[in-house]
Parts: structure tokens; C-alpha cells; sequence
């Protein structure tokens, strides 16, 4: 266990001069720093996320780290080695390169991966780092750490998509943003957000993705879903981001949506009747079956008991028949 917290330490460092190095490289990039300007960051919040921009070419790092063949480099996901099996000739190169970069960091500060973005419209659009002893995508949420504090402040945290939508947001008067790092929204992120505050709002992208991401949150916080939480789902115009949308239509418009914002209750229900005809017997049968599911995880409480009233009166079952057919071994109370 030492020596696994030795090197993750040892991983962090390397992590963090390459930060640095990436900090240096977009103080001499103009076009770098055109790049962020022409998005509407401001230089505080750029440093304030201690965003960089790693150069063209294939070995850029090689100027900071003299041991360039370090397997450290390698283990840390900044180099890719295209390692052949009979001894063919390894290459080794940067990952990152002539893409603006965000660093990760954990919620000691300390820096575990990059997401890298093109400057313009090549593919992939974000690179980010790879599963490493130190990183994972699943676990972690970006801009956690810079917005620890605004969390107890602002008492709820805003869950988004993107990279530029945290930064956007913390520009515009909202700190308490953080992101999924191109996953769903999983348990495992819920769980870790509830350590810091006891409400949440989802504010995915407006479009089909967003949606889908929002599905999955779902299913990722049910678990959580107790009667001291608040757990609420924006929808932002299909157009939109939360980047997009608040350099579009302002602070105050933003703030309305997330006044307005869907609680957990109701987007279950939503989602279980969706494109459901409940003039038919059919149709309420069939939301029956797709609410159990979501139901059934939900922690004991009143929230869980007045779902099973709305559902069943939905149903047109009594809550105590939709209660027999959802739990069919409970005794009767
Ligand atoms: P989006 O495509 O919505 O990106 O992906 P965005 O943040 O709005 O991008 P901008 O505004 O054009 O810069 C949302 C998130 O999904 C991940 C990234 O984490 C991104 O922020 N993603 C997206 C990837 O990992 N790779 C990709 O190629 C695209
Ligand atoms: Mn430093
Ligand atoms: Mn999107
Ligand atoms: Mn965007
Ligand atoms: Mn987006």
C-alpha cells in the first residue's frame, strides 16, 4: 500500500509539470490564447482552471521531462508507446498535441489526467487521458476540486457535461459546476457528489445525447434518492449546452432554469409513461412495468411511499394492489 501511494505520488508530479509545462506553452501560443478568448473565457478563469495548451509536434515533452523513455511517462498516459511484441521498433510520442488542455485534478488538488480539445473542427474533438493508477473516468468529475468551496456556498451542485461548460459556468457566476468526463453519470459520481452537498441539478445538453445522459443519471442517483435530498433534472432548448446557452441568454435566464428544474419524482414518472397510452389498459400496465425498475432501488422513505401513490392512482391501481404486485413476498402491513 506504501509503495502504491509512492507511486501515485510519483504519477501526480509527473502529471503536474506537464500541467505546467502545458501553462507555459499557452502564455507563448497566440493561437491558443485566441482560441480561449474567442470562446469568451476570461484570462482569471483560465488560470483559475490552470488551462494550457500543449504544442504541436511529437515529442514536445521531451523538452521537459530529458528522460523521455521514462516508463513513467508512458504509465502516466502523457506518452503512447506503440510497443511491437518480437522487438520491432518502438515509437514513442505525446498524446496530447496542438490541442488547448484541462488539467484534472483530484479532490486534493493534485493533477491525474488532461482533457485535451482540437483547436478547430478535427476528430476526436476531446482527447482525454487514459484509465491510469491514478485516474479513472468513471470516478472522477472535473472541476470537483475547484468548486469544492462554492458547493457549501451555493448549497447544491450543477452536474454537466463538458469540459467548457464548468468553465463557462464558473466564469458566469455559477462555481458550482462540475462535469462527467465523457461517461455517463454514474453511481459511483452521485455517491461522491452527496460526500459534498445534499442537492444536485443534472444540466445536460438540450439534444438526444443529453437526454440519454440524463436517463442514465437517473438510474445513477435513484439509489440515492432519499427523503433530505434534492435531486432535480434541467432541460436546457435542444440547441443548447450550458456553455452555449448562458453566453446566449445570460446569467438570470440560466438561474430560471435551474429554479425550474424537474425533480427527481416527476422525471421518473415521465420517463416510465413516456410515448404510453394511458386511455388503455395496456398502456398503464406497461408503466407499471417500466416504473417498478426505478422504483424498486429507491432507499425507504416517503418519497418512495408517495411515488407508489402517484403511480398506482396513474395505474389505476390502489397503492396497496400496485404494493402486492411490486412486492409480492412483503407482508401485508
Ligand atoms: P460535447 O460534444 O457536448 O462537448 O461533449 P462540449 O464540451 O460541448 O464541446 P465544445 O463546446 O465544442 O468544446 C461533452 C463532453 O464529452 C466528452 C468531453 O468530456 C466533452 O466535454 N467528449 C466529447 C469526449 O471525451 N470526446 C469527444 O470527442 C467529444
Ligand atoms: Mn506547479
Ligand atoms: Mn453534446
Ligand atoms: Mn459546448
Ligand atoms: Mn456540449
Amino acid at each position: 500500500a506504501q509503495e502504491q501511494r509512492e507511486k501515485q505520488h510519483t504519477l501526480t508530479s509527473v502529471l503536474e509539470q506537464a500541467g505546467d509545462a502545458y501553462r507555459k506553452a499557452l502564455r507563448e501560443s497566440e493561437r491558443a490564447i485566441a482560441y480561449f478568448k474567442g470562446r469568451g473565457l476570461s484570462g482569471e478563469v483560465a488560470k483559475q482552471f490552470g488551462l494550457g495548451y500543449a504544442p504541436e509536434g511529437w515529442r514536445s515533452l521531451a523538452s521537459v521531462f530529458p528522460h523521455y523513455d521514462d516508463p513513467l511517462l508512458v504509465e502516466s498516459g502523457l506518452v503512447i508507446s506503440t510497443a511491437e511484441e518480437d522487438g520491432a521498433d518502438e515509437k514513442r510520442y505525446d498524446r496530447f498535441r496542438d490541442r488547448v488542455m484541462f488539467p484534472i485534478r483530484n479532490i486534493k488538488g493534485e493533477c491525474i489526467g488532461f482533457g485535451g480539445r482540437v483547436l478547430g473542427d478535427d476528430k476526436p474533438k476531446y482527447l482525454n487521458s487514459p484509465e491510469t493508477p491514478v485516474f479513472s473516468k468513471g470516478r472522477e468529475l472535473y472541476g470537483l476540486f475547484e468548486a469544492r468551496a462554492a458547493l457549501r456556498e451555493q448549497g447544491y451542485v450543477l452536474v454537466t457535461e463538458g469540459y467548457m461548460d464548468v468553465v463557462a459556468l464558473a466564469q458566469l457566476g455559477f462555481p458550482n459546476a462540475v462535469a462527467t468526463l465523457g461517461t455517463a453519470c454514474t453511481t459511483e459520481h452521485v455517491q461522491k457528489l452527496f460526500r459534498f452537498t445534499d442537492s444536485v441539478v443534472f444540466s445536460f445538453d438540450g439534444d438526444g445525447a443529453g437526454r440519454r445522459a440524463a436517463r442514465k443519471a437517473l438510474d445513477g442517483a435513484l439509489p440515492f434518492a432519499s427523503d433530505v435530498r434534492s435531486i432535480k433534472f434541467l432541460f436546457l432548448p435542444a440547441e443548447h449546452d450550458p456553455d452555449s446557452f448562458i453566453r446566449a441568454n445570460g446569467r438570470e435566464a440560466f438561474a430560471r432554469y435551474v429554479s425550474e428544474a424537474t425533480p427527481l419524482s416527476r422525471f421518473l414518472i415521465e420517463s416510465a409513461r413516456e410515448g404510453l397510452d394511458l386511455n388503455t389498459a395496456e398502456g398503464r400496465a406497461h408503466l407499471s412495468s417500466n416504473a417498478k425498475p426505478l422504483w424498486t432501488v429507491m432507499p425507504e422513505g416517503a418519497l418512495k411511499m408517495q411515488l407508489l401513490g402517484e403511480i398506482a392512482d396513474l395505474v389505476q391501481l390502489t397503492g396497496r394492489e400496485l404494493s402486492e404486485l411490486w412486492n409480492p413476498q412483503a407482508p401485508s402491513a
